[in-house]
């Protein structure tokens, strides 16, 4: 019998058993030599801890709040397209393990669930992720999403070109027959794009339809949702878009997925909390493993974190019931760290927390 997981890792090792190989290595792997891969993981662990004692901190509050909504602890779901790889109920089932643990979901554009079905499984607040393939295709995406409910669209900016990962490549990866992009396709057709039509086509082949930083303002005059960056990792960026005036910052380098050779976003961080001086809220992700990890992107100035591979890796070990296990393992991991560090809530962590490499 398989023993319950009680870390990340039990999860992420029972995950790479249980699926097929090529799907493993699609959501697994990253790009080229994966050394980013690698730096997103080494630069958690060489960041050490400073905890402190002698404080009452036998009661302990995990809530916050993202962009004025509450969650009840900073670890929230990355997007992560087409779920269903992982799990048959796929977002269906991450939504409503968001919604049970309290935080809030961003979903993907190539869901597997349409934005509307997963809006009405949701019991916790949802952010849209955008991959923008030209405003027809993004005005559609984003008054569908703000007509569902969502809180913010989340635009990923960090992937101007396809960037195909050696592992795919070699593994002839495609995505499994049977799952739609169904934000796309049967439910979605009549709200702008039909199956099968060319706006459908072009949204499938990800050639490059500049995103540019004056197209920020073109956005905010079609949604009044609030506007967040993802995948930004430097200070120089973290400033450009605090200037646009966005709502928020994801510090990502898509879990090293398309580029190589970048600094890990926690590295990034602390320079670019820096760089924008309280104007924008900002998040994190790529190698959040631990409740340490939270806190350490905390101390360095991070409001909330997401975690993306960790979703597959619930969604291998029981659908619904494994995101939820990975969110209650960091819940119980991240609240024992704080009140390590002589924490009574978020409020209390601070940059003397850690201790960066020298
Ligand atoms: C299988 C998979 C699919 C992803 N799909 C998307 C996506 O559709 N849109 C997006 O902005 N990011 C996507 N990401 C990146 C995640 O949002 C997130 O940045 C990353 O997974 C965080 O790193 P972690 O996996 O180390 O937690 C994907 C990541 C994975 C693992």
């Amino acid at each position: 019998m398989t023993l319950r997981p009680i870390s990340l890792y039990d999860l992420e090792a029972h995950a790479q058993t249980a699926l097929p190989s090529a799907v493993w290595d699609f959501i697994a792997s990253g790009a080229q030599d994966e050394l980013t891969l690698d730096r997103n993981r080494k630069a958690f662990d060489d960041i050490v801890l400073r905890p402190r004692f002698l404080v009452d901190v036998s009661e302990r509050d995990l809530r916050t709040t993202v962009l004025g909504e509450e969650i009840s602890f900073p670890v929230m779901l990355a997007p992560t397209g087409s779920q269903a790889q992982a799990h048959t109920d796929g977002e269906m089932a991450a939504v409503r393990a968001a919604g049970a643990a309290g935080t809030l979901m961003a979903l993907s554009t190539p869901s597997n669930y349409a934005l509307e079905k997963v809006a009405e499984a949701a019991t916790g607040p949802l952010w849209f992720q955008l991959y923008h393939r030209g405003k027809d295709l993004t005005s559609m995406l984003v008054k569908r999403a703000e007509k569902a409910g969502y809180k913010a669209v989340a635009i990923t900016v960090d992937t101007p070109l396809p960037g195909p990962k050696e592992r795919d490549l070699r593994n002839r990866y495609r995505r499994p027959a049977g799952l739609e992009l169904a934000n796309f396709t049967g439910e979605a057709a009549g709200l702008g794009v039909e199956p099968g039509s060319a706006a459908a086509a072009r949204w499938e082949m990800p050639e490059s339809t500049p995103f540019l930083w004056e197209d920020i303002k073109w956005l905010r005059g079609e949604t009044s949702m609030k506007i967040v960056i993802k995948g930004l990792i430097t200070a120089e960026d973290a400033h450009m878009a605090a200037e646009h005036g966005v709502d928020g910052i994801v510090v990502s380098n898509h879990g090293a997925r398309h580029m190589d050779s970048t600094l890990s976003s926690i590295e990034a961080l602390a320079e670019m909390v820096e760089a924008v001086d309280g104007r924008a809220e900002i998040f994190l992700d790529s190698g959040i493993r631990r409740g340490s990890d939270v806190l350490k992107a905390l101390a360095l100035g991070a409001r909330g974190v997401f975690i993306g591979r960790a979703i597959s890796w619930g969604l291998a070990w029981n659908g619904e019931e494994g995101v939820r296990l990975a969110l209650e393992i960091l819940r119980v991991e991240f609240d024992r760290v704080l009140g390590y560090c002589g924490c009574t809530g978020v409020q209390d962590v601070h940059r003397g927390l850690v201790q960066l490499p020298k």
